[in-house]
Parts: C-alpha cells; sequence; structure tokens
C-alpha cells in the first residue's frame, strides 16, 4: 500500500478557536508530518516520530511550507466566474445587470462544461479542495460541474438554482419543474463518488411561496441533503421580501414557513438580521456564511462575526458577487470586516473559517476541513514567503502566527506550493486534462 508522508509546518485542529482561546484551538506544529495512505490520513504527530514508524513511505519535505487542510469555500456561484469584478452595482441591479445575462448562457451545455472547468482550475490553484456551489435553473449546469468536479476527484457540493418570478423568462422554471428537475438531479448525483446534491431556492424574491412550498416538500422527503439559500443580504432585498410576503415575520420566516429552515440549512450572508431571526437560527442549529469580499464589493454590510460563537459559520468568496478565487483574499477581507466591528480575528480563525468552520458548515467536518486522522487527504501547502513584500515581512516574525499572517493579508495563488486531493498530488500546471472524458 503506498504511503506518502508529508513533513512541515502542520496546522492542527483541537476545536473552534471562537468557543475557546484561538491559540489552543488551532495550533502549528513547526516540526510536524501528516501521512497519507489510500486517500486518507493515517497519521499526524512530529516528522520525527512519522519517519521512524513509517520508513518505507515516500518523503515529501516542505520545509518550512505550512501544511493544512485545502480550503472550503461554503457559497460559490461557478457561473459566475466570467463576470467576476463587473462594475458598479449593488445586489438588484447587480442581479439584473450582469448575473442573470451571464446564467442564461448556461442553457448552452457546452458553455457549461467551459466554466465548469475554468472554475475548478482556477479554485484548485487557489488551494480550495472543496466548493459548495449554485448553478443555475438549468440541470445540464448541473451536470457540468458535477462532472468537472468527479473528473477531478474533489468532494463537491451543488444544486440547481430554482426560480420561478422576478427573473428573466428564459431563466424561470416552476414549482413543479423545480421540483421534478431537482428531484433528478438528486438522485442521479447525491453520493456519487464524493459529491453532494443540495437544494437551492436562490431567494425568497425570485421564489413563489408555491415554488418554496415544493423545495420544502423535496427537503423533508430527503433530509440528508443539504438546502442552501439566500438571507438578509441587503436592506433593500429585505424591503422587498416584506413587500412580497406580507404576513411573515422577517425574512427567515419566508424560509421556515415553508419548511426551508433546520439544521442542513445553508443561509448566506445573513448580515441584517433581528434578534428573532438570529435566536431561531440558533435553535434550528442553521449554519450561516459569512461572504465578505462579496459584502464589500456589492456594498451589503458588515457580518457580525460574533455569531460564530453560538452558529456555526463557514466562509465563501461568493464569487461572482464576490470579487476574488482566493481563499486567502477572503480570510483578509474577513479581517478588515471585522475590525470595521471593532474586533480583531486571530489568524488561528481566520484559517480556521475557511477550513473546518465551512466544513462544519456543510456538515462534512468528519470528512474533511482539518489534518485529523481518518479524514479525507485533501490537503495544501502554503509558501509563506511567495513574494517579495511578504517575504521581508516574515524575515522579522517572532512566532509561526507572526508568519503566516502576512500572507493572509497579501497572498494569493502564487502562495499555493502543493495541493493533494484525495491523497493524491494535484498537477497545478496541467489543470484542465482531466476533463477530457466528461
Ligand atoms: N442573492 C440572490 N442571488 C444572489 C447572487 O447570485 N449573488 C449574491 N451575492 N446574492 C444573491
Ligand atoms: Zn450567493
Amino acid at each position: 500500500m503506498s504511503q506518502e508522508l508529508l513533513t512541515g509546518h502542520v496546522l492542527r485542529t483541537y476545536g473552534s478557536p471562537f468557543e475557546q482561546d484561538p491559540t489552543d484551538a488551532v495550533q502549528i506544529d513547526t516540526d510536524g508530518g501528516v501521512l497519507i495512505e489510500s486517500g486518507k490520513i493515517k497519521d499526524v504527530g512530529t516528522a520525527s516520530d512519522l519517519r521512524a514508524s513509517f520508513p518505507h513511505a515516500k518523503l515529501t519535505d516542505l520545509g518550512n511550507h505550512l501544511i493544512l487542510p485545502g480550503f472550503v469555500d461554503a457559497h460559490v456561484h461557478y457561473p459566475q466566474t466570467a463576470i467576476i469584478a463587473s462594475w458598479g452595482k449593488r445586489l438588484i441591479d447587480w442581479l439584473n445587470t450582469y448575473t442573470f445575462p451571464e446564467e442564461s448562457r448556461f442553457s448552452d451545455p457546452v458553455y457549461a462544461r467551459e466554466i465548469a472547468s475554468r472554475y475548478l482550475d482556477l479554485t484548485l490553484a487557489h488551494g480550495t479542495t472543496t466548493v459548495c456551489s449554485y448553478a443555475t435553473i438549468h440541470s445540464q449546469s448541473v451536470d457540468a460541474f458535477m462532472n468537472a468536479a468527479r473528473a477531478r476527484g474533489l468532494r463537491a457540493y451543488a444544486g440547481k438554482t430554482c426560480m420561478d418570478r422576478n427573473a428573466p423568462t428564459s431563466l424561470r422554471d416552476t414549482a413543479q419543474t423545480a421540483y421534478d428537475d431537482s428531484a433528478a438531479l438528486l438522485a442521479r448525483w447525491h453520493g456519487v463518488d464524493r459529491l453532494g446534491y443540495v437544494i437551492t431556492p436562490r431567494f425568497s424574491p425570485t421564489s413563489t411561496p408555491a415554488q418554496l412550498d415544493a423545495l420544502g416538500a423535496l427537503w423533508a422527503e430527503n433530509p440528508h441533503c443539504l438546502m442552501q439559500t439566500h438571507l438578509s443580504e441587503q436592506t433593500d432585498e429585505i424591503a422587498w421580501v416584506e413587500a412580497l410576503f406580507p404576513t411573515a415575520r422577517d425574512y427567515l420566516d419566508t424560509y421556515e414557513a415553508y419548511g426551508l429552515l433546520g439544521e442542513n440549512g445553508i443561509y448566506g450572508h445573513a448580515i441584517h438580521l433581528t434578534a428573532r431571526e438570529k435566536d431561531r437560527l440558533a435553535e434550528t442549529r442553521a449554519a450561516l456564511v459569512h461572504c465578505p469580499t462579496s459584502n464589500t464589493f456589492i456594498g451589503s454590510g458588515l457580518f457580525d462575526m460574533s455569531l460564530a460563537q453560538t452558529l456555526r459559520v463557514g466562509l465563501a468568496t461568493d464569487t461572482g458577487g464576490g470579487s476574488s478565487f482566493s481563499m486567502l483574499r477572503t480570510m483578509a477581507a474577513a479581517y478588515e470586516v471585522a475590525q470595521l466591528r471593532g474586533t480583531v480575528l486571530h489568524p488561528a480563525q481566520l484559517l480556521w473559517l475557511a477550513t473546518q468552520g465551512s466544513a462544519r458548515a456543510l456538515k462534512a467536518a468528519h470528512q474533511i476541513g482539518s489534518l485529523s486522522v481518518g479524514l479525507e487527504a485533501d490537503i495544501i501547502a502554503l509558501d509563506l514567503a511567495s513574494t517579495p513584500a511578504i517575504a521581508q515581512r516574515v524575515a522579522e516574525a517572532e512566532d509561526p502566527w507572526q508568519a503566516v499572517f502576512p500572507t493572509i493579508m497579501m497572498g494569493d495563488d502564487r502562495a499555493v506550493s502543493g495541493v493533494w486531493i484525495n491523497g493524491r498530488p494535484y498537477n497545478l500546471q496541467n489543470c484542465s486534462s482531466q476533463d477530457q472524458n466528461t
């Protein structure tokens, strides 16, 4: 049985850095090692102990690079790859001007395959090994994504984005077709290799009560599946929801009334929450996803990170409302947003959010998101001196956290020096070759 031993600085996770001292919960072992066997993490410890215990393992010494779990991006729209960084709009205008015309192009399965492949190549180059994506209303956009993720051996999640109002006709389904198409895709993809199907009503403004009800019924029939949607991202959007659902207590209630609130529910953005919504999210053990580059780019607001003390909170790029494919850039934005709210996030908290925090939000922490024995070996290595500007900061670092923080704030894909997917080294130079058979 072939074994590979990675040695270097190793990020270890012992708990949530929002529930205990961050440097107790997350630690960096500067003489660490990770032993990979058959796609899984077989052992983690000090480099010398592992070398002695596994003398026949192939040794990959990464020196002073940081070995950590692959990043987990808990909320993305892969079909928005080609419109990332589109200028000048806030949410509703941005959807109508840029997003909906681009998503209409996914009626063409060839285009869907091209963008799915481009998107996953970009995210892997940035060290992201799992994403949870919205597709478009077209079933073939889910097929394209799942095939591309499967070809690369990824653990990945996605669902058909359902909309039956307030969207162009070419992007509308109905309550019945949303149910039927989602059910068929769920049957086709959920649990195939490392793939998970996610029931995906876009958000309350683009679904009639009948459609929300149909998708609530589908979730009740498949409660093990994740359900993802958007919640309280911008104040204009919240006012629109109030007008569309006059009897609802608040935005969250428009989901709960139709069976779309629960422990396997993932709610993106969740910035402008009422006290009742926060309590109800905690009672139902729902998960939130913080999308900081998106929230500043399209002017949504500042997420309250103290929610991570009571709720599962993941971190995400929200490509292409977010302005980057990089979870490093996303951690930097989370740091900056927290600063604007008067809170300082520790690098241990930022790295945890981008790995185990997001894995917990996706109910996948028993599979990915930390370097723990028995988990799937989705691993990356980061060069902590990847540019001259970063290197001169690291040269003065007095501890491992000081050494990693400049990469969090200023790093990009140049910092990613290695990627292992399910235990196999991934060739960052040769990204698209995996697609030939799909
Ligand atoms: N709300 C509904 N759809 C979207 C989307 O595509 N992006 C963002 N950021 N918010 C949304
Ligand atoms: Zn989104």
